[in-house]
């Protein structure tokens, strides 16, 4: 019998390669702080901060996403406890979920995304009982369809200015873009 979605969203297991993944919580901010001290974007998960956070905004993040709130949760990949790769968890009705991912400049195109979203995809899907995994991707992020491909997910639809952009504060203001819905199963 499956696991109730709901309240399973804490994990820890051991990866190929000597790696971990495990669920994040707040004790985890000065890893996030470490991890985007390079970064020039936003990063987990919010459109806000752009660039490196503080141990506040590490905290922050994390609190919001709490798993024991039963619907949101961020995972890492770790090594030696150092954060080298981020997803989150977003819970919705009927055990479907989206699913976001970062991953550290420096730690870039060496296949921990596409490694950790399978991961993640075959925890979700066998263990944690969920019947659905969704990513919505920007269709100029080629990176990320990248990682969606090699994890096994399937394209489904693309929604018309579907998302802001961010480009400014006011949504009055705002511009927004298309989005990629990609699925799995
Ligand atoms: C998207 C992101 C998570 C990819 O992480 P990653 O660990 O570098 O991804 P992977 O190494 O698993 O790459 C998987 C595939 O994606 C594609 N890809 C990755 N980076 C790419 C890039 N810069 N340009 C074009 N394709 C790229 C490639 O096809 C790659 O496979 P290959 O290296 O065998 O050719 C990372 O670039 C990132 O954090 N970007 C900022 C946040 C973001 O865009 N998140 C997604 C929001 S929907």
């Amino acid at each position: 019998m499956p696991a109730d979605p709901m309240t399973s969203l804490w994990a820890d297991a051991a990866m190929p390669g000597g790696l971990r993944w495990r669920t994040l919580s707040p004790a985890d901010a000065p890893l996030v702080v470490e991890a985007t001290s390079e970064e020039t974007a936003p990063a987990l998960w919010g459109p806000r901060p752009v660039g490196p956070y503080t141990l506040a905004d590490a905290g922050n993040a994390l609190r919001e996403w709490d798993p024991d709130g039963g619907e949101l949760a961020s995972y890492g990949i770790l090594r030696d406890d150092r954060l080298l790769a981020a997803f989150g968890l977003m819970c919705e009705p009927a055990q479907i979920a989206e699913v976001a991912y970062w991953v550290p400049p420096r730690h870039r195109r060496q296949g921990l995304a596409s490694a950790g979203l399978r991961f993640l995809t075959d925890w979700a899907l066998t263990s944690a009982g969920f019947r659905g995994l969704w990513l919505e991707i920007d269709p100029t992020n080629p990176a990320s369809v990248g990682v969606a491909e090699r994890a096994g997910y399937r394209f489904d639809r693309r929604i018309p200015g579907h998302c802001r952009s961010w480009a400014d504060e006011d949504p009055a203001h705002d511009t927004r873009h298309d989005c990629l819905i990609w699925v799995n199963p």
